[in-house]
């Protein structure tokens, strides 16, 4: 680890101590709320976020009701996550009247961004800390200033070094998400990711397989390695490792089975990622890869750096090696600038590809983004007609993916009871889909054979297999 990241490490581990003496001599364990908007790097982010709060002597709380200490990580990828953000802060306004020791913070995506930790200043004065994700390894300094009654900002921009937290708490067990590398560098035109969370920087191998054996050590079997680009992984490094070889090197950490990992952007995707994944067995033959919409006009737009039939190649190449491959994409509808044409490509794309799953969103503008500069062609309307009727072919098309599983004996890793009914437990393929079936909660964190009876659009039911 570099100098400056050790002498960080140990300011933060000061003020976790400090901080954890202060609550060791009260009555009960403070409570904290966190909540996650986002992605599943926001997720990962919030497990460290609630392992400093649980070494400073915090426990959790379901609701802001009961919290000394409401903590929101947001999202900034599209506005309506912004909104609901702000409609919390601000219906938590009337809480912290009646309750003013409580304590409010606001972090990540949203809050890297200074017009928006300005407006929080001037019309959300009841919020104690805003800090962005450059910020985060600093989040016990900065709660012990608000503990001592400050309001306190930090968003500014501290790119190029990965600042190492040994906290962690996991919240979904038995998957273990590892953050692999932050940021990102390709600036598709519509995002806003790559200013909220700056230059891509990867972790360096010790500390992730250090991490890694750890989560094995504790039980788990499947870990989630995790980046907005994976497949640029080591590019900043000086020891020439790349994702192919990083995740060679995972594979051979002693009781982890399964390994999954996003995201991939499709310009990265190399020969020799797809060999690694075709031989070994632990990496599952699961792939995200957003293409975000079927013109070669419209993806020049957005500066994704290849086109359909370069797209079209890849997947080609994926399934030849792997023909089991569980495929899933991301698709933006309404880009500025996109016609009814278009969009006939994306519909035709989904359908020359058939997805397994597709998460679509109608564009949404981003203050700084090229994107927001350009000029648009479709009324909101007919955007969100296009949408529904994407989603209408796509869950055809999902629904048919489905149905080749009937009758199909799947390895599963049960995750948990089932949401909807405690009779049946909820787990994962090695493809990523979802099964539900019958059975005892004995079972969650282990692999069982469980046989495919029954095919929905979203997931499958099934019966364990003895
Ligand atoms: N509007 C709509 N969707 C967006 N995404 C990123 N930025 C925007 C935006 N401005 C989508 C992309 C990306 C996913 C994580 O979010 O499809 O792959
Ligand atoms: Fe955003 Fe493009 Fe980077 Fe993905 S690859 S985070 S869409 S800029």
């Amino acid at each position: 680890m570099k100098e400056v990241s050790r002498k960080l490490l140990d300011v933060q581990q000061d003020y976790i101590d400090k901080i954890r003496l202060e609550n060791d001599v009260l009555t009960r364990k403070p409570l904290a709320f966190v909540e996650t908007y986002g992605c599943a790097q926001n997720e990962s982010d919030s497990e460290r976020l609630k392992g400093m709060l649980e070494a400073m002597g915090y426990d959790f709380c379901d609701s802001t009701e009961e919290a000394d200490l409401v903590l929101y990580n947001t999202c900034a990828v599209r506005e309506n996550a912004e909104l609901r953000v702000f409609g919390n802060i601000g219906a938590l306004k009337h809480q912290k009247n009646r309750k003013p020791e409580m304590i409010i913070g606001v972090c990540g995506c949203m809050m890297q961004q200074a017009h928006i930790a300005e407006e929080i200043r001037k019309k959300y004065k009841h919020v104690d800390i805003v800090f962005g994700t450059h910020a985060l390894f600093k989040f016990p300094e900065i709660l012990d200033g608000a503990r001592k009654g400050g309001r306190i900002f930090e968003n500014e921009n501290c790119d190029g070094e990965i600042f190492e937290t040994e906290s962690c708490h996991r919240d979904n067990p038995p998957l273990a998400k590892i953050p692999i590398m932050y940021g990102c560098n390709n600036f598709c035109t519509y995002c806003i990711v790559p200013y909220v969370r700056g230059r891509e920087r990867s972790r360096s191998a010790e500390n992730i397989l250090k991490e890694i054996k750890a989560v094995a050590d504790k039980g788990y079997k499947e870990i989630m390695l995790l980046g907005q680009n994976v497949n640029s992984y080591g590019k900043d490094l000086e020891d020439g490792l790349t994702f192919a070889g990083l995740l060679e090197m995972a594979c051979k950490v002693e009781g982890i089975e399964r390994i999954r990992f996003m995201t991939s952007h499709p310009k990265d995707i190399s020969d020799e990622l797809i060999d690694v994944m075709a031989r070994n067995d632990k990496i599952c033959k699961q792939l995200h890869l957003p293409v975000q919409c079927g013109s070669d006009r419209i993806l020049k737009k957005m500066n994704r750096s290849y086109t359909r039939e370069k797209y079209l190649e890849i997947v080609k190449k994926v399934r030849q090696r792997m023909p089991q491959i569980v495929l899933s994409t991301d698709i933006i509808v309404g880009f500025p600038g996109e016609t009814n044409e278009d969009f006939e490509e994306t519909l035709s794309i989904l359908k020359e590809v058939e997805y397994d799953l597709v998460f679509s969103f109608i564009y949404s503008k981003r203050k700084g983004t090229p994107a927001a500069k350009m000029p648009d062609c479709l009324t909101e309307d007919e955007k969100h007609k296009n949408f529904d009727r994407m989603q209408k072919v796509q869950n055809e098309i999902a629904k048919k993916r489905n149905d080749a599983y009937f009758g199909k004996t799947e390895r599963v890793l049960v995750e948990g009871l089932s949401k909807t009914n405690a009779e049946f437990l909820s787990g994962r393929t090695e493809g990523g889909k979802v099964v539900n079936f019958r059975g005892g909660s004995e079972l969650v964190g282990e692999i069982i054979d469980v046989k495919i009876t029954e095919t929905k659009t979203w997931s499958l039911m099934g019966e364990i297999i003895k």
